[in-house]
């Protein structure tokens, strides 16, 4: 599973560089029909492998031309061997039979001709020529031009493998001919789990919820999640500390986190421009703190919406329940959706805004006044219901109210927590001014 230090240090991700499809995570449709093509000799002339950073696209399509060409003749099902000379040189990007390019840095119409003139040649050593381009979505028109007519008709000792994260941007014509494999991000618990052995095999002990730390930023991509152990081992040291990863990564812990969250909930604004301001006066990363808070959001939902008794098959740690259940219940599911949509939408102006700081704090305000709002949602339930009475007097009929609730697709699989009985609401009328204040309101509380 590992390559030899070159020499010097070889950063993690490398080293650790899956060299058989069972060491590939998070990708079990990918593995299960590429073995599917190569034991039953239907191997395609062109894939395509499209997805996310760090998923493991590149790696894949090695993965696929040492077993199209390994030597090996005792071999576990179509896993390449890993040993032989044709093996090592693919994991080495030596081979004379598998041409590598980045179309990142060899973009234009040239650079493809150059790599595609020797592609009448036999190959060298093995059964195939395997020309791997990279970062395909990067070629210029014509160069996909020309890559086109290769991929058209190749001669049969020729396969192609192209990887991007940008499938989109790929002429309808190369797709059409292609074979197509959608990576997968890779999931919270694999990447944890992945992190573990790895930490195991080094002879790392980061302290408790570091590597769950790692996993969440990295957003399903497992060069990242590796690429920021190293980092960390850097600066921190081989038992670095939840304390210290926060300090490496400009992170906020999770326990300020929740109090922030429950502060908002009870409508304490000035707790939250507090914590924006110590955000931006400490330096931390703010993209990456309101990724943390949008990823927190998420689990929050899941609780409440799962009504869970124990973390089981949430990707929760347990002895975190309790607290994520008593800040769930304070914004009920409405208001942790409408959460969940706020922190989102103040991620993505963050990154564009003049002045980020004031889409921070206009934010946690907003999330402040939540609380305000769902008073006056109670106040307007009542005038309903006194204009409802009115109604069934003057024997007029009205419209259904409508209710939309949309909820993060992830709980839809778990069951509905059964909702609290509406309190009901008495006291005196609403005057005439109240009544249309809180028209206005609720219309925007709605159009939210
Ligand atoms: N699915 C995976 N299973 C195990 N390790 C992985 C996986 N995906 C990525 N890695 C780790 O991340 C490193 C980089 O992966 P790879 O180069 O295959 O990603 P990629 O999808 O090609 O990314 P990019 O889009 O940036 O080119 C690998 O060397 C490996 O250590
Ligand atoms: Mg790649
Ligand atoms: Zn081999």
């Amino acid at each position: 599973m590992t390559e030899a230090p070159a020499r010097g240090y070889t950063v993690l991700a490398r080293k650790y560089r899956p060299r058989k499809f069972a060491d590939l995570i998070g990708q079990p449709h990918v593995v299960q029909a590429l073995q599917n093509a190569i034991s039953t000799g239907r191997v395609a002339q062109a894939f395509l492998l499209t997805g996310s950073r760090g998923t493991g696209k590149t790696t894949t399509a090695r993965l696929l031309a040492s077993a199209l060409n390994c030597m090996a003749e005792q071999r576990t099902g179509v896993e390449p061997c890993g040993e032989c000379a044709s093996c090592l040189d693919v994991a080495r990007g030596e081979d004379l039979d598998v041409i590598e390019m980045d179309a990142a840095s060899n973009s234009r119409v040239d650079d493809i001709r150059q790599r595609l003139e020797s592609i009448d040649t036999r190959p060298a050593r093995g059964r195939y020529r395997i020309y791997i381009i990279d970062e395909v979505h990067m070629l210029s028109a014509s160069a996909f031009n020309a890559l086109l007519k290769t991929v058209e008709e190749p001669p049969a000792h020729v396969k192609f493998i192209l990887a991007t994260t940008n499938p989109e941007k790929i002429p309808e014509t190369i797709l059409s001919r292609c074979q197509r494999y959608d990576f997968r991000r890779v999931t919270l618990a694999e990447i944890s789990q992945r992190l573990q052995e790895i930490c195991t095999a080094e002879n790392l002990a980061p302290g408790e919820g570091v590597l769950r730390m790692l996993a969440e930023m990295a957003e399903g991509g497992m060069r990242d999640a590796l690429s920021r152990l190293d980092q960390l081992v850097a600066f921190a040291g081989e038992k670095a500390s939840a304390e210290e990863a926060e300090r490496v990564f400009g992170l906020v812990g999770r326990k300020k986190l929740l109090t922030l969250l429950e502060q908002l909930a009870a409508g304490d604004a000035k707790s939250g421009i507090l914590f924006a301001e110590q955000v931006f006066d400490s330096g931390k990363d703010v993209a990456e703190v309101l990724a943390a808070l949008v990823a927190l959001t998420r689990q929050l939902l899941i609780v409440q919406a799962s009504g869970a008794s124990d973390a089981q098959g949430l990707d929760i740690a347990a002895d975190e329940l309790p607290a994520l259940k008593r800040t769930a219940a304070l914004f009920g599911l409405a208001g942790l959706v409408y959460l969940a949509e706020l922190l989102t939408e103040c991620r993505q102006r963050v990154r564009r805004a003049a002045f980020p700081r004031v889409v921070v704090e206009t934010t946690f305000v907003k999330l402040a006044m939540l609380k305000s709002l769902e008073s006056l949602e109670s106040l307007a339930a009542r005038m309903d219901e006194a204009a409802d009475q009115a109604l069934v007097h003057s024997n007029v009929k009205v419209p259904e109210q409508e209710t939309v609730t949309h909820i993060d697709s992830t709980i839809e699989n778990h069951k509905q927590a059964p909702a609290a009985p509406a309190a009901p609401v008495r006291g005196r009328a609403a005057t005439e001014s109240e009544e249309r204040a809180v028209a206005e309101l609720k219309k925007k509380f709605r159009a939210r």
